[in-house]
């Protein structure tokens, strides 16, 4: 198996609230797995909005290169990790960003991964979410990423103006607090680093990955890590309820307004390399 690749198994299960407003139950809204799975997405072709060494194809050169392809019932998506490139003047190196048709403002959104690129210097991928308009004006949620070598994952939020979060209520570390880019945070936000080293990269592998769950309410946005064997029930069952779901990973609550930074969202899978963040701190590695 290649290892920069993302193997998606169950899917993606995209949930809406139920009726009730403070239920923490959820009933399956929209399912993006199988033979399918890319029929709800988007292929992103610009140039990497953060500089990356990257060219995101289009859909049928994906699908000819093999960078997007089934694997059994698993959705494979990978990038080119055969030829052998010149940077000076290069046009980067091939890769995928999907981006979800469907917008979504709220609710409970599932991934189950089996594989993800395993810290590899370089690489950047990344399952996260973004609204429209200037940068960060509508919100930005990272719900995996990561890094070069790094072996636990990164939550971020992103916001233009006024959000800060409390970091208490969560098994991670906090790092910045301020997710604002007019605050001293500026673009890198607000995160909270994974505590265990299953939530990432090539420990994530070893074990056949697992469940990212990303609740997303107006008072908080949290986000749980469940390891293959430990995905609760209920997810199983397409009945989640997240009050048996235990302390979350992260938990972004404190003095932010939810419901105005963070609006009509579509869902991203990418891997790029190097640009803002995974070049920046390279020599770090
Ligand atoms: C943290 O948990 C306590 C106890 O459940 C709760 O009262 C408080 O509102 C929570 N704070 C945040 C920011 O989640």
């Amino acid at each position: 198996m290649p290892s920069s690749s993302i193997f998606f198994g169950v899917g993606l299960a995209l949930s809406t609230l139920s009726s009730t407003a403070f239920a923490t139950t959820y009933k399956l809204g929209d399912t993006y797995s199988g033979s399918s799975f890319l029929d709800g997405f988007n292929f992103f072709t610009d140039a990497d909005p953060t500089n990356g060494f990257v060219k995101y194809v289009d859909q049928t050169t994906a699908s000819n290169s093999q960078l997007t392809k089934m694997v059994g019932t698993d959705n494979y998506i990978g990038v080119d990790y055969s030829t052998a490139l010149t940077v000076a003047g290069g046009v980067g190196r091939s890769s995928v960003r999907i981006e979800s048709k469907k917008t979504y403002t709220k609710g409970l959104f599932i991934v189950d991964l089996k594989h993800m690129p395993g810290g590899i210097c370089g690489t950047w991928p990344a399952f996260w979410s973004l609204g429209s308009g200037t940068w960060p004006q509508t919100g930005e949620i990272d719900i995996i990423e990561g890094v070069n070598l790094n072996t636990q994952n990164k939550f971020n939020l992103h916001t233009d103006t006024n959000c800060k979060t409390s970091g208490v209520n969560q098994t991670g570390t906090q790092g910045l607090s301020d997710c604002a880019l007019d605050s001293a945070s500026g673009t890198s936000g607000c995160d909270v680093n994974a505590a265990e080293a299953n939530t990432y990269g090539t420990g994530f592998n070893s074990a056949t990955g697992g469940v990212y769950a990303m609740e997303w309410t107006s008072s908080a946005i949290k986000v749980w890590f469940f390891p293959r064997g430990s995905v609760p029930a209920s997810i199983t069952a397409d009945a989640p309820d997240t009050s048996t779901f235990g302390t979350p990973d992260s938990n972004f609550a404190g003095a932010c307004d939810m419901d105005t930074r963070f609006k009509d969202h579509r869902f991203i899978f990418d891997t790029t390399f190097c640009g803002d963040w995974a070049g920046n701190v390279y020599g770090m590695s």
